[in-house]
């Protein structure tokens, strides 16, 4: 067995994109690589067949996988790992680049529309392509509601906000609701069939089988454009699943894989993630105290290092809700408010109150 641990390093940006190094010229493509361009040298399309079957269906993905998890894989032994990852790193660019081809490769990264401006100021342009943001607050705060816009705005072309993609939509509490997309589609002049057409629904029902939806995602996201992967509400179906302290440390074994495959989607494809999450009362210390909104979103540590920015979501007055800017790597800690419609969320018609 391996006694080395990892050697892909993950990465948290969208690399695919044209900087693609190793092939010929003419094989220089757009998006990601599919897997198959991998067979040979030893590796047999049953090889390819079986990583398919694991989840595996880019280049990508086997380039940012460490090698000790390529070899759970049926049939991947060390020397076909070695290789793969190998063959894999000449598609993908894994090393150092300087600050300013990153900051270059950043400003090229699109955002998707929230519905209202106000919202996608406060979040530098819109949710964020190639990482994942987490969408938390109690119910009826919004969370479904602005998952259902994004559905359909991620759609639209790149200079009306959109991603120009698909929409994956995985619903763990049957809250999904397609005439919500007919109303929100219609404000963005699309045609009603097209924008229920461009969204791929699963409902989950368990732990497990919600884990299992994202390998059928990455299939299909190999397929054809997707630019958005909606998981509404992530926690939902562990809190059943999972019961007591007992069983904590296993729940979290299974967060931590489930997150660890949304990263790695949001890399491959260069898609937005976006995941809501419940909220519990913070009864621990004296956090309640100092805090004057003592709630906080559950699944841990696990959840808050995953993600890459996180919303709170609190309700105001009418159809009015606020959010604010829970944690980010580059936004600052401040708040706005927004509405919900029936075509959608939008800006609050009386932004003073
Ligand atoms: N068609 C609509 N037009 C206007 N407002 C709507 C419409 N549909 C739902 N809403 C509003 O959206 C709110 C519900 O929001 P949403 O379902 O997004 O909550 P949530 O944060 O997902 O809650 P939960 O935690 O229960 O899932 C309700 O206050 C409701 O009034
Ligand atoms: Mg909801």
């Amino acid at each position: 067995m391996a006694s080395e641990d990892v050697v892909a390093v993950e990465s948290h940006t969208s690399q695919n994109t044209t900087d693609i190094v190793g092939p010929a010229e003419d094989e220089i493509s757009y998006g990601p690589v599919l897997i198959s361009k991998l067979e040979g040298n030893g590796i047999t399309s049953s090889d390819i067949r079986k990583l398919v079957e694991a989840g595996y269906n880019t280049v990508e993905s086997i380039a940012y996988t460490p090698k000790r998890i390529l070899l759970t894989v049926k049939g991947i032994s060390e020397a076909k790992a070695d290789k793969l990852l190998h063959m894999a790193s000449q598609y993908v660019p894994m090393g150092f680049t300087t600050a300013t081809e990153f900051h270059q490769r950043r400003s090229e990264l699109i955002s998707i529309t929230t519905g209202s401006k106000q919202l996608d100021t406060l979040l530098g342009g819109g949710i964020e392509t190639g990482s994942i943001t987490e969408i938390f607050g109690e119910f009826r705060t919004g969370k479904s509601q602005l998952c259902h816009t994004l559905a359909v705005t991620c759609q639209l072309p790149i200079d009306m906000g959109g991603g120009e993609g698909k929409c994956l939509y995985i619903d763990t509490e049957g809250t999904f609701r397609p005439s919500r997309l007919l109303s929100i589609g219609s404000r963005y002049g699309l045609d009603g069939n097209v924008a229920l057409d461009n969204v791929a629904y699963a409902r989950a029902y368990n732990a497990d089988h919600q884990l299992q939806l994202l390998n059928q995602a990455a299939a299909m996201m190999a397929e054809s454009r997707f630019s958005l992967l909606i998981v509404d509400s992530i926690m939902a179906l562990y809190r059943t699943d999972f019961s007591g302290r007992g069983e904590l440390s296993a729940r979290q074994t299974h967060v931590a894989k489930y997150m660890r495959m949304l990263q790695r989607l949001a890399d491959e494809f260069g898609i937005a993630v976006v995941i809501t999450n419940q909220v519990v009362a913070q009864v621990d210390g004296a956090a309640g105290m100092f805090n004057a909104d003592p709630k906080k979103p559950i699944g841990g540590n696990i959840i808050a290092h995953a993600s890459t920015t996180r919303l709170s979501l609190r309700k105001g007055r009418g159809p009015q809700r606020i959010c604010k800017i829970y944690d980010s790597p580059c936004l600052p800690e401040s708040e706005c408010v927004f509405a919900i419609y029936e075509d959608g969320i939008g800006d609050p018609e009386d932004p003073e109150s």
